[in-house]
């Protein structure tokens, strides 16, 4: 709508897209205000509420990826990557950026989304229902990289599949982090999360491997990138619905029962669905 005197990659009237920092105001409303290198220009080939699917996790999966795994298009290829829980918001996208670039991808889900993640480019998929996933994995050649989005008992085993002093890296996205300052505060808390990552990470280098946390990082040229591979045609949105504004308490609901297959779009101007 806007922009301020110094931004200059961008005009108004642009369509632009972004992912708006948990520290800033916005989600669900029809204007917000962002920094300039936290916006991007909207992939051409996407209607607004396709492309509103995709900011989110693919910044989280770029930051968790690319600035904290050091995954680049160019080091990919061929690199053994697993996923553990692949069928959301995050692993949906992660497998299509991961196979863009050419590495080899093994995942984690239900029996029911199997279909959805080797759609998506999973070259091996580990049904977490039926199979006891540790003991499948125990068949495999080892990961370069493993990205956890389901924690908890997890980290228990799945440091044991990485390449040991290789470089390899465990990164989860399921931290104490947040629960740790709302439970002793800012400043306890962060020495709760500095003390607690910091044993894990002593703990695991004696083993030859990288354990690491991964966070959500906002971040415009991300989203340029991001925005590129879609218009090729290498990732795709993964809407499981969409709701109008006032159907926001279902979407939630919904959202509340888990079991995400992508992610759940909500169209806060009516008529956004179809537009381009
Ligand atoms: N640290 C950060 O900045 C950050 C940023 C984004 C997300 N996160 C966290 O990262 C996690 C993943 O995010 P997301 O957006 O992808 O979540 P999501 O959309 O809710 O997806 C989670 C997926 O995991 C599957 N799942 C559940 N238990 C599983 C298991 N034991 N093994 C394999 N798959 C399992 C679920 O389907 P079924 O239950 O049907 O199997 C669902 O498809 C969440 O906990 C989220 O809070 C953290």
């Amino acid at each position: 709508m806007e922009c301020g005197l110094d931004v200059i990659y961008f005009k108004p009237g642009d369509e632009v897209w972004a992912a708006i920092p948990p520290w800033k105001r916005g989600s669900l409303a029809e204007f917000v205000v962002l920094s300039g290198n936290e916006v991007s220009h909207k992939p051409k080939s996407l209607s607004h509420s396709e492309a509103a699917a995709i900011p989110y996790v693919a910044s989280t999966a770029w930051s968790v990826l690319v600035n904290t795994g050091g995954v680049t298009k160019d080091n990919c290829a061929r690199k053994r990557m697993l996923i553990i829980g692949a069928s959301g918001g995050v692993g949906t996208f992660a497998i299509q950026m991961l196979k863009a670039w050419g590495a080899h991808v093994t995942v984690t889900c239900s029996q029911n989304a199997e279909g959805l993640v080797r759609g998506l480019g999973a070259d091996h998929v580990i049904d977490y229902t039926t199979d006891d996933v540790p003991e499948q994995l125990k068949s495999l050649e080892k990961f370069d990289l493993i990205l956890d989005n389901v924690g908890g008992a997890t980290e228990n085993w799945a440091l044991d599949f990485l390449k040991p002093w290789a470089g390899a890296k465990y990164i989860t996205l399921v931290t104490p982090f947040l629960l740790n300052t709302d439970r002793l505060g800012v400043a306890d808390g962060m020495m709760q999360n500095g003390v607690t990552l910091g044993r894990k990470t002593l703990k695991y280098m004696c083993k030859g491997v990288h354990y690491r946390w991964g966070f959500f990082s906002p971040s415009g040229p991300s989203l340029d990138e991001i925005s590129e591979m879609v218009d090729a045609g290498q990732v795709r949105p993964v809407v499981e619905g969409q709701f109008s504004f006032p159907q926001v308490p279902q979407a939630f609901q919904r959202l509340e029962e888990g079991h995400a297959r992508g992610k759940t779009v909500i169209n806060v101007v009516a008529g956004d669905e179809g537009a381009e």
